[in-house]
């Protein structure tokens, strides 16, 4: 059976504003979410290195205008709806989608078997 982790609720990032998360409790942040247009979800490794935390700081998974994903080691940015690398080291890969469930309540979870199998 699914086991369901709840991160947030859906309303609760303001538009143009990222927020990583732990829901395994791994004591780091292994996912995130960015709201622009709707809630996105990615894993927090980027496809130039192997488990390489993308944040400058805690939340901070944007550029300055909040219009791109971008890694902190070496600058690749990703359009935040598609997950595509359009400028850096790793330009053309795609960021690990994490599929969100909507709970009843109004928040937003994830299922515990992807995040363990979506490596
Ligand atoms: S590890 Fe992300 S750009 Fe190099």
């Amino acid at each position: 059976m699914e086991t369901v982790l709840r991160l947030c609720m859906a309303d609760e990032l303001p538009e143009g504003t990222s927020r990583g998360f732990d829901p395994m409790g791994t004591g780091r942040d292994t996912m995130f979410l960015v709201k622009r247009d709707g809630l996105h979800a990615w894993k927090n490794e980027c496809p130039h290195w192997a488990n390489t935390s993308m944040a400058w700081r805690k939340d901070a998974f944007l550029n300055a205008d909040g219009t791109r994903i971008v890694c902190a080691a070496h600058g690749a940015q990703f359009d935040i709806a598609t997950g595509v690398c359009t400028l850096g080291p790793c330009i053309g890969q795609t960021l690990k989608r994490v599929s969100l469930i909507d709970l009843d309540d109004g928040a937003v979870a994830v299922a515990r078997e992807e995040l363990e199998t979506n490596t």
